[in-house]
Formats: C-alpha cells, structure tokens, sequence
C-alpha cells in the first residue's frame, strides 16, 4: 500500500529545507496511541469502584484474545515479563534446567528463566528473519535442556516446523515470546498458538497497549487449572469466584500477574479498535518498504525479509546498515532533521550479564552485527501522511557511500 504524498520534500531548496527541519516538531521513534474508547473503559472500570483484577473488562479481554487465538486460553498479565515468569512456573523450571534462546533478544527472554534457576544457552540467529538459527539449535542440546524459547522478531515467525520437531524428538518445551507478534501466523497458524505456551507483551511499544501489560497463552489444557492458581499469588481463588469452593487458601507457590480494570479496560478498547490501529500500521510499514527499495539496494542497505510462510503484524520497521559507523551517521543524520531512530537489542551473549552467566557461550556474530548495524523507524499512529512523506525524503537524502569510504 502506496501512501499519497502530499509534502514533497524533495522540491524545497536548502534554505526551505533548513527550515522545516528548525520547525517541524520532532518525530518521536515510538508514541502510544489511544482511541476516543480508552478513556471511556477506564472511567466505567473507575466509577465501578471495583477495580482490582478479575472483573469485567479483564473477562472482555481475554474473551476478544481467546477468538484470536481460537483454541488456545489466554489469561491477561502484568507485564510480558510476567507471561515467561508465569512459562517458567508451569514447566517447573529448577537449578542448571537449561533453556535455549537466541541472543538477539531483550532481557526478560532470559530474566524469566533465570529467576528460577534456568540457566540460558544463547544461539545465533538467522541472517534474513533475525529470529533463532533452528539449525544450530540442536548442537546446544544436552540432557539439562528443558526448553526452547523462540523469539519472533519483528513478528515475523521462527522456523516453527523444525523447532517443534526438534523439540518433540528431544523431550523439550516450546515456548513462544510472541512479545512483537500479535495477529502474526506461520503457515496460516496463528503465532502464539503453535508452541506449549507463549506470551505476548502490551508494553507502549507495542501494537497494542495498556501501558504495561501482557497475556500468557496455553496450548495444552493441563496447565489451565495450575496457571490460574500461580497468578492469583498461590491461592485457589478463581475455583471460589466460580462457586466451585466455599472459602479461597494458599495451595500453590505462585506471585501477583493479574492486571487491574485499569488496565484491562484500556486493552480492551485498544483490541476493539485493532482493525483501524493495524491497517494504519501496514499502511506504513508498507510506505517505508516500497520507497525504500531502490535507495536500499544503492546503498547496500538491508530492509526487511518476510517469508512467504509468514504473515508479519507491521510491527517493526528495521533497516540493516553496512557498519557501524553508517549506522550512527544515519541516525545522526535523521535528529538534525528532527526524526528519532532507534538502534535495538544488545545481543544477549556479548552483554554483561550473558558473559558472567556463561562465558563459554560461542560467540554470536550475527546477533553482534545485529546489535552495531540495526536501526529503527517511526512506526506508529502520530505518524501522520506528511510526516511519512518528511521522513522517507529525508531517508532518500542520506548516502552511505560518504560514509563508507
Ligand atoms: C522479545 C521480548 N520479550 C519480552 C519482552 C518483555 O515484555 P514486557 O515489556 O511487556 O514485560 C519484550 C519487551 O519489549 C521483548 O521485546
């Protein structure tokens, strides 16, 4: 989808040019967009005077995920954070039990696992996707591994075949930080549904938000029961709100990852309106990649690669450059004319952390190159036609090739 170009950036002199970059107002890499419905849920969930989690708007919510996801259940969290917390909990992670994850991920991918002892086996990545190399998965394998966490970047789906069938031939947990990819799908299957148990993230980067909030998904009946008590700090409340017990007491280990109305009633709104929010989302992710194209190519520039298995959920707009000093001119580049980029993860295996936990990690170099080279664009509902316009002018001004010699 081709936006229409209303401000044509191209046609001003210098001078006017200047001028607009002293004037316009900055545009922001990243800005939480509300619907006029937000507010409305929330003030209902506020003069209800029942605010706490389990009520009403959490039920709508995890209703309106539950038809997404189609078979699977889906219970809201505090945080995506918290769904891998709550993925660690269920598959009873304990001391040395070794989880697979790749290293160009965030934190939390690995912080789940480690909290209860998990110990994280970081892989490279694939060149194209950017999500886990499922070929050098199984080399990593030993008999203290206990899961595979598979991160899809950008919502772009992991080689799910292979990872499944690897992890079915070695006993191993599947499960999914689908934190970049809801209303994404791997062959037609819905991303989030494929693995034992997955989780997705409503942080105010995301497609669709509620500050800080998140859902676990299950795939697998057994865990419903168990996953409602770890939730709900331990006890069997949910089996009394149901009338199934007389009284609620402590029966389980288990935390606080139940959102608030608050939340729930702002999520709600924002999954109400999610065919509006994602059709302006690939309206411009569409733009950047169509023209973008040739530049890219000129300047030995890498954009986005979707595989045709892969329907991706315009998430994320990433350009690779060649090095990276282009990287940092590029982006220096951009805030003189007042546009925010941003660069992404520091690869997990290189970092502080990762190297104190396991300095016996094989380096990661595509994650590493990653990290240098990687740079983001404004993807979000602020960006109005002539800022798009603005900002892909301003992208088709800039050259590597000074750069670069
Ligand atoms: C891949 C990935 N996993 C997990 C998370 C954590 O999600 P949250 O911020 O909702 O805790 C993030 C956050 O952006 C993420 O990028």
């Amino acid at each position: 989808m081709v936006v229409q170009v209303e401000f044509n950036y191209n046609s001003l002199t210098p001078l006017e040019r200047a001028k607009v970059s002293d004037t316009k107002d900055i545009i922001p890499f990243s800005r939480a967009y509300s619907t006029n419905l937000e507010e409305e849920y929330i003030c209902t969930a506020l003069k209800s005077g029942k605010t706490s989690g389990n009520g009403p708007y959490l039920a709508r919510a995890e209703s309106l995920l539950n038809e997404i996801h189609k078979s699977s259940k889906v219970m809201l969290t505090t945080s995506g954070t918290h769904a891998l917390e709550m993925c660690a909990l269920l598959t009873e992670f304990g001391e040395n039990d070794e989880f697979i994850l790749p290293s160009f991920t965030f934190s939390s991918t690995a912080n789940a696992f480690l909290l209860f002892g998990g110990k994280p086996v970081f892989v490279d990545i694939r060149k194209d996707t950017l999500c886990i190399d499922e070929q050098l998965i199984e080399e990593t394998i030993t008999e203290r591994t206990k899961a595979i966490v598979a991160v899809h970047y950008a919502g772009v789906a992991c080689e799910m075949s292979t990872i499944n069938d690897i992890a079915k031939r070695h006993g191993l947990f599947v499960i999914e930080d689908n934190a970049h990819g809801l209303f994404a799908s791997y062959n037609g299957q819905t991303l989030g549904t494929i693995g034992d148990l997955s989780a997705l993230s409503f942080h105010d980067t995301k497609n669709i938000t509620c500050g800080e909030g998140g859902a676990l998904i299950l795939n697998n009946e057994t865990y419903y029961h168990r996953a409602e008590i770890l939730r709900e700090k331990g006890t069997n409340r949910n089996s009394f709100l149901r009338g199934e017990i007389d009284k609620y007491s402590w029966v389980d280990i288990g935390s606080s990852y139940i959102p608030s109305e608050i939340n729930a009633a702002y999520l709600l709104a924002q999954l109400e309106r999610r065919f509006e929010i994602q059709s302006r989302r690939h309206a411009i992710w569409s733009a950047y990649h169509v023209h973008l194209t040739d530049w890219a190519r000129s300047n030995d520039i890498r954009l986005p690669i979707v595989p045709p298995q892969c329907d991706h959920p315009a998430h994320m707009y990433y350009m690779i450059m060649p090095s990276q000093q282009a990287r940092e001119a590029f982006m220096a580049f951009m805030k003189e004319r007042r546009i925010q980029t941003a660069f992404h993860y520091q690869s997990l295996a290189s970092s502080k952390k990762g190297r104190a936990i396991n300095p016996s990690n094989k380096q990661c170099a595509v994650s590493d190159q990653m990290s240098d080279c990687l740079v983001r664009l404004p993807l979000h509902l602020h960006v109005s036609d002539d800022d798009l316009s603005y900002i892909i002018d301003c992208i088709l001004q800039f050259s590597t090739r000074n750069v670069c010699a």
